[in-house]
């Protein structure tokens, strides 16, 4: 157990002590330091130490794990302490924010000595640890190397590219389909709601969609339209743009009808018109990237 290298957790949250609780299971003697102090006490009391400021925190281990809020409390933490205290080091920072604010900390964190990986966690705190965990790195390769085995405790270790911005490009790219395909399910649960119905009588259809769009099937939607966005190719044959434009339209009338928010509803037909209009209702649904990607 002695051999496992000493690892800092500063932030304390749901998702900080899920991690210094990881490190604690697998051997490491773990270091941790938070705004709040009281946050810690069941980490000590099963053998972590609670560093007295966060310039000690940072002298315990050559590798530290941040998991805030977001980088601004990075640097409310860091950005007060000795400067002295970062040189030589190597930060994990596996807080959310966006790809330009990871970027602008590399420099920051380089400003100071220090070298600073970046990271987007892809579980929620039980999963810490767990199988299926993974975690998209960025940032240099030798210093996610050297910690390698320190950080795998978390979950697996995917490095993205050496771009520092990268980590948070994918985590984005994914918590948007996340947030967005459970937020469709939450107006799809209100519209049945609005007819008496609870979503349980929808979820078999939803888990079949859904196991569809994943398949190679002739559902299997994922792979199709990721050949034509590769390809820059969409045919809409079969079930062109225009036609799904006015089926969007459609699902706004729904909602209002029903009374329920047609936030995102309108979203969709704003973005199909606007693909229909530059010339695509021909087209499949796919060539709706190309108003995504230059928004007019
Ligand atoms: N929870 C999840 O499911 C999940 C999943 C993937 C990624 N993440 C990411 O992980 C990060 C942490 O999430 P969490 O769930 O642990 O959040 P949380 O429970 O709200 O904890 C936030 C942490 O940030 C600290 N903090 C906030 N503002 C601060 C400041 N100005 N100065 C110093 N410390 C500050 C808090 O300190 P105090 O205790 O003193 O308030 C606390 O330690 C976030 O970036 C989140 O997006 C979370």
């Amino acid at each position: 157990m002695a051999t496992r290298e000493p690892v800092t957790v500063i932030g304390l949250g749901a998702m900080g002590s899920a991690m210094a609780g990881a490190f604690l299971a697998a051997g490491h003697p773990t270091t941790v330091w938070n705004r709040t102090p009281s946050r810690a006490d069941a980490l000590v009391a099963r053998g972590a130490t609670l560093a007295a400021s966060p310039a000690e925190a940072l002298a315990a281990a050559g590798v530290t794990v941040l998991s805030l809020v977001d980088y601004q409390a990075m640097y409310d933490i860091l950005g007060t302490t000795d400067p002295a205290a970062l040189d030589g080091r190597v930060l994990v920072n596996l807080s959310s924010d966006s790809p330009e604010r990871l970027r602008e900390a590399a420099r920051w964190a380089a400003g100071h000595g220090a070298e600073l990986l970046t990271g987007g966690i892809m579980v929620p705190p039980p999963g810490i640890g767990q199988p299926g965990a993974y975690t998209f790195y960025s940032g240099q390769k030798a210093a996610l190397e050297a910690h390698r085995a320190t950080l795998e405790v978390l979950s697996r270790v995917d490095h993205i590219g050496t771009d520092p911005g990268l980590a948070m490009l994918y985590y984005q790219a994914m918590l948007h389909i996340f947030w967005s395909t459970l937020t469709s399910y939450f107006h799809a649960a209100a519209l049945l709601g609005t007819a008496g119905t609870g979503p349980a009588a929808l979820r078999p259809y939803v888990d079949g969609m859904l196991a569809d769009l994943a398949s190679e099937g002739p559902m299997g939607f994922l792979g199709i339209v990721t050949r034509e966005i590769e390809e820059g190719v969409y045919p809409g044959g079969e079930n062109n743009l225009h036609m799904q434009a006015v089926g969007a339209e459609h699902i706004v009338h729904a909602f209002r009808d029903a009374g329920i928010d047609t936030g995102t509803a309108t979203a969709l037909r704003r973005l199909f018109a606007a693909a229909d209009a530059a010339g695509h209702g021909a087209d499949g649904l796919t060539s709706v990237i190309e108003v995504i990607k230059k928004p007019v």
